[in-house]
């Protein structure tokens, strides 16, 4: 089985995955690997769950704080969750058990933007890194590692834990050796340096990792797949958003704004980001570049077809299906794509001065252009922002995305005042539902809320939406951004009591 193992000192510490699991006491801060379902320990942390389910039966407390890149699985998030063995998390999640947890207040989350993370723990906000635990597609024979289907947060991990666990993946193409461009120069300021990106294809680091062999403690050898969850059939409503993103786009050309490559594309994650691209592909663009987090089958569909000629990503989030098409063509695919760390895939220097264009889903966005993409009715966390906030606040052009009602129409997803704030009307340039799109660049907040609403918000709620602007207009206080403050929320409140936020 070591045939991916070259390094001999690293063949000597091949163990099982519960020996391994054995090195994390409670207590512990860990770096696991991990990103939108790619990339993240198979046995491992499903070990330590079993571990950490034997010490709460014993009677002792056994928690970890957990930092990864993104979102992992059920084998990762899902067993630790399961097994009440998590203190805190960060950054991001989309398992629902844990998300269960984070919701019934067991769990404490800090939703950070992405490009933040590394940065915030080198700086020593959460305490020391106890341990990493990351997963690899081989160990070359001098001791370096080359990277799997993510690469996140693992080079800072494995630079600042104490000790290290690999997961050795044979379910990983070794053809993957070559794809990534890991970046070691990020020195904290005063001593940062510009980051030498040109062009998203410009290869900038080294291919693998680098780790202290001292520190590694046990190997761990695996064959499983990632987490390769299907997206939903593009429905009408994703379509109809990703029609007027592409009519956008040619109006954008012909104003010369951008030119017939348009600008690197940036798509965000979910079953709507997953449809745009889908439709990119069916339009006249061409030759197209992304500088994007996370590449979903509708980017490399649209590499496939040409759509797009190259991407630079942090990770793959793919179907069954596509991943396995990616895992056996994979060389196919090596001059096409660049997996970075996530501190330079997100960087919002790079991504303001390439100029982005920026496509994120969100779960509401209010009259004046506030966007919600994380709390449900304001108190229950989703997923995160993940890396959103990092492409928006910098984007050319950030576009967020949303069908105009969800729940079967019981809830407008433009409302008068969004329940929670991840991106500010400062950093929205573009509101697109199925209804249609808002241009809301060089628009005060008043012609913001008139366009929002005839443009983006569902026939049955448009006149709901007018009511309250009309009488904001008369009743606010002030009237640079009109609000009913004892009202402006209450379209929310009556969901939660009602079910639907229709006026009877
Ligand atoms: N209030 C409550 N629930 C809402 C809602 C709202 N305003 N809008 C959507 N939802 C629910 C939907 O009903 C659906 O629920 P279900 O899973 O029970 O069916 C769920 O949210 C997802 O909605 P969907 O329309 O399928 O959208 P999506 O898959 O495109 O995801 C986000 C939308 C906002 C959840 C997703 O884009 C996200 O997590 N964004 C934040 C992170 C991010 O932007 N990362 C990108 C950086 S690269």
């Amino acid at each position: 089985m070591s045939s991916r193992i070259h390094h001999p000192g690293l063949r000597a510490k091949v163990m099982s995955a519960e020996e391994a699991a054995a090195f994390i006491t409670p207590g512990m801060t860990v770096g696991m690997s991990g990103f939108t379902g790619s990339g993240y320990p198979k046995a491992v942390p499903m070990a330590l769950a079993e571990r950490i389910k034997s010490a709460h039966a014993r009677g002792e407390d056994f928690r970890i704080d957990l930092h990864t890149g993104a979102s992992t699985s059920v084998e990762m998030d899902g067993a630790l969750a399961e097994a009440d063995g998590v203190r805190l998390r960060t950054p991001f999640n989309t398992d629902p058990t844990m998300r269960a947890k984070i919701n019934d207040g067991s769990v404490d989350y800090i939703d950070t933007h992405l490009s933040h993370l590394a940065q915030t723990v080198w700086e020593g906000f959460y305490g020391p890194m106890d341990a990493a635990v990351i997963e690899v597609s081989a160990i070359r024979e001098d001791g370096t590692l080359v990277p799997s289907s993510s690469v996140g947060n693992n080079k800072s991990w494995l630079q600042l834990a104490d000790k290290v666990i690999l997961e050795v993946n044979s379910w990983q193409s070794e053809d993957l050796d070559g794809i990534h461009d890991v970046y070691y120069d990020t020195a904290l300021p005063p001593h940062r340096k510009p980051v030498p990106v040109n062009h998203p294809s410009d290869r900038i680091g080294r291919t693998e990792f680098v780790v202290d062999l001292d520190k590694v403690v046990a190997v761990v050898e695996t064959h499983g797949p990632d987490r390769n969850s299907p997206f939903k059939p593009a429905d009408a409503d994703s379509i109809a958003i990703a029609q007027h993103l592409v009519e956008f786009f040619e109006h954008e050309v012909k104003a010369g704004r951008y030119d017939e490559h348009l600008l690197p594309l940036q798509s965000g994650v979910g079953n709507v980001a997953n449809a745009v691209m889908a439709e990119l592909v069916k339009s006249r663009f061409h030759g197209l570049t992304a500088f994007t987090e996370v590449v979903q089958d509708g980017m490399l569909d649209a590499l496939d077809s040409g759509t797009l000629a190259m991407a630079s990503c942090t990770a793959f989030s793919l179907s069954t299906e596509v991943a396995e098409r990616f895992n056996d063509n994979v060389l196919q695919y090596k001059d096409k794509l660049i997996i970075r760390t996530q501190e330079i895939s997100n960087h919002p220097e790079l991504v303001r001065r390439l100029g982005i264009l920026a496509m994120n889903g969100m779960l509401e966005a209010d009259l004046y252009g506030n966007v919600n993409s994380t709390h449900l009715m304001g108190t229950k966390m989703m997923n995160g922002l993940g890396g959103s906030g990092d492409f928006a606040r910098n984007a050319f052009t950030s576009f967020f995305l949303t069908p105009s009602t969800a729940k079967g129409g019981d809830i407008s997803c433009i409302v008068p005042m969004v329940s929670h704030v991840d991106h500010t009307e400062h950093d929205v340039h573009v509101v697109v539902t199925e209804q249609g799109l808002a241009d809301l660049r060089g628009l005060s907040p008043k012609q913001r809320a008139r366009t929002i609403i005839d443009t983006c918000a569902h026939p049955d709620y448009r006149e709901q939406l007018r009511d309250y602007f009309d009488r904001a207009m008369r009743g606010s206080d002030g009237l640079h951004t009109p609000h009913l403050l004892g009202e402006a929320l209450s379209w929310h409140q009556r969901f939660l009591e009602t079910g639907t936020m229709r006026q009877g």
